[in-house]
């Protein structure tokens, strides 16, 4: 199949979360399946441009109509033998020499451009794909402007728009279409929403399926408390609205080879290896090095949705048990504070480091005995997923994909994969941390086990890739 994807950010080339994650290891592990071609457009930022890590060639260069606009188009191509997949660059220096690179006033009009110029990109290289794969706000135009403009150069080619983040939709005023993507009036009717332009929920209602990245919030999406305003359109795509759980890129968080970690191990070596990644952890981050104390660590935004507050709020009881807590993040100021706060005083029992430090993140998962997850909402989540793979056993609000990927630990089967808690509270939050740190005193051997269980499960992207390809299949009716 023929599959082109676009995205507005992706590992390693530049990420800001979660979505950066996924736009590099699912393009990968589709190209690495029989019979597909696939390719993947990004904006060349300022930020990729000046990396000499990346090769680029230089392809074409010509002129796309915003409205009024006349805009300039560079397409680069990666020069890579690594990928399973083509890497393209959209470049436009006015709107992508940026930093950082979102929260712009005129990021409708840089994104409008972005999924505008990857159509004519497409058609210059004379690529038709069978699917165009559209992720978040900052494609979703996509769909809408390949039918308004290039039906005709791609009469076969379906489009799928999946849903990271349903909290950023592209809001824009009700003259957008007229002012900036210059469509016919007749498409005015898919763009507005109430009294504005709103580019998520014209991609919701043309796009030839929706997804999102767990069944759970596909459910839940269809509900006012998770959608932000989408539950309406979204239950009307009902038929062809999917939800496939993310994978995590195993070659990169792998405890057994990352050069991030002190004492590699598997599964067989997991109890004393992760134990010795436990004291050099405590001494890095200035706790006391004892390994027989379990270590409970977050590594997030901090942010409210992310359950910070629920954190905050039971953090004096959670000290009043022989737990340590470690905590890397930067986020919400009132978070950063207060977390400092509650640190100093619990001095070392409680860190917490204000950074954004993807290696000491690595140490965390390798060295921890259990990972918090609070979040209110939670569409997949992929720190859960590393956790488990490193036999850090997750304690998670059962929502989204936490509820999908964390099934419940039961003693006396013991099966399940960690600890969590249906209602949204701090005293449900806390007892699934008693329940958690009483398996951790009583019976070592069981939460052995079940951080062994848990290193088994396969996270990686093969089993979602072919959800995706059997969800291509049922919108394309090929085979
Ligand atoms: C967003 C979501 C997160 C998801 C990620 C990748 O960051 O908040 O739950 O795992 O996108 O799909």
């Amino acid at each position: 199949m023929k599959i082109a994807m676009a995205a507005s950010e992706a590992a390693p080339f530049i990420k800001t979360g979660g979505l950066g994650d996924v736009m590099q290891a699912l393009p990968e592990a589709l190209g690495l399946l029989e019979g597909n071609e696939v390719c993947l457009f990004l904006p060349y930022y300022g930020q990729i441009k000046r990396d000499k890590r990346w090769n680029c060639e230089f392809i074409t260069s010509f002129a796309i109509q915003l409205a009024w606009r006349q805009c300039h188009v560079g397409l680069f191509r990666l020069q890579s033998d690594s990928l399973s997949y083509q890497v393209y660059f959209v470049d436009n220096e006015q709107y992508f020499d940026r930093n950082p690179i979102y929260g712009h006033l005129d990021d409708g009009e840089r994104y409008a451009y972005f999924s505008k110029a990857v159509l004519a990109c497409l058609n210059y290289l004379d690529f038709r794909p069978d699917v165009i794969q559209c992720n978040d706000w900052q494609t979703a135009l996509i769909p809408v402007v390949l039918h308004g403009e290039f039906r005709g150069s791609f009469p076969a080619t379906k489009t799928i728009f999946t849903i990271h983040n349903i909290e950023y939709q592209g809001w824009a005023n009700s003259n957008f279409n007229y002012d900036v993507l210059g469509l016919p009036p007749s498409f005015n009717d898919s763009l507005r929403y109430g009294d504005a332009t709103n580019f998520m929920k014209a991609a919701i209602v043309t796009a030839d399926a929706v997804s999102t990245v767990s069944e759970t919030y596909a459910r839940e999406l269809q509900y006012p408390y998770y959608s932000h305003g989408m539950s309406e359109v979204l239950i009307q795509r009902a038929g062809t609205f999917f939800g496939i759980t993310n994978g995590i890129d195993t070659a990169v968080f792998d405890p057994s080879a990352s050069p991030n970690i002190p004492f590699h191990y598997d599964v067989n070596s997991m109890a004393e290896q992760k134990a010795k990644n436990k004291v050099k952890l405590q001494e890095e981050l200035g706790l006391a090095q004892d390994p027989n104390v379990p270590l409970y660590v977050i590594v997030s935004r901090l942010a409210g949705h992310k359950g910070i507050d629920l954190l905050c709020y039971i953090c004096h009881s959670l000290m009043t048990r022989p737990v340590q807590l470690a905590i890397v993040g930067t986020g919400e100021a009132q978070y950063e504070q207060a977390l400092s706060s509650l640190a100093w005083q619990y001095q070392g029992r409680m860190v917490v480091k204000l950074a954004f430090d993807p290696g000491l993140a690595d140490r965390m998962y390798a060295g921890a005995d259990a990972y918090l997850m609070p979040s209110r909402s939670e569409p997949c989540g992929l720190s859960q997923l590393i956790a488990m793979h490193y036999g850090t056993i997750p304690v998670v609000h059962a929502t989204g994909g936490l509820q999908d990927t964390v099934l419940p630990y039961d003693p006396t089967t013991g099966e399940g994969r960690g600890f969590t808690f249906q209602s949204y509270n701090g005293e449900d939050f806390l007892y699934a941390i008693d329940r958690s740190m009483s398996l951790y005193y009583d019976d070592r051997a069981a939460w052995n086990r079940l951080a062994q269980n848990d290193m088994q499960l396969d996270v990686s992207w093969t089993i979602p890739a072919q959800s995706y390809m059997e969800m291509f299949k049922k919108v394309t009716g090929l085979s």
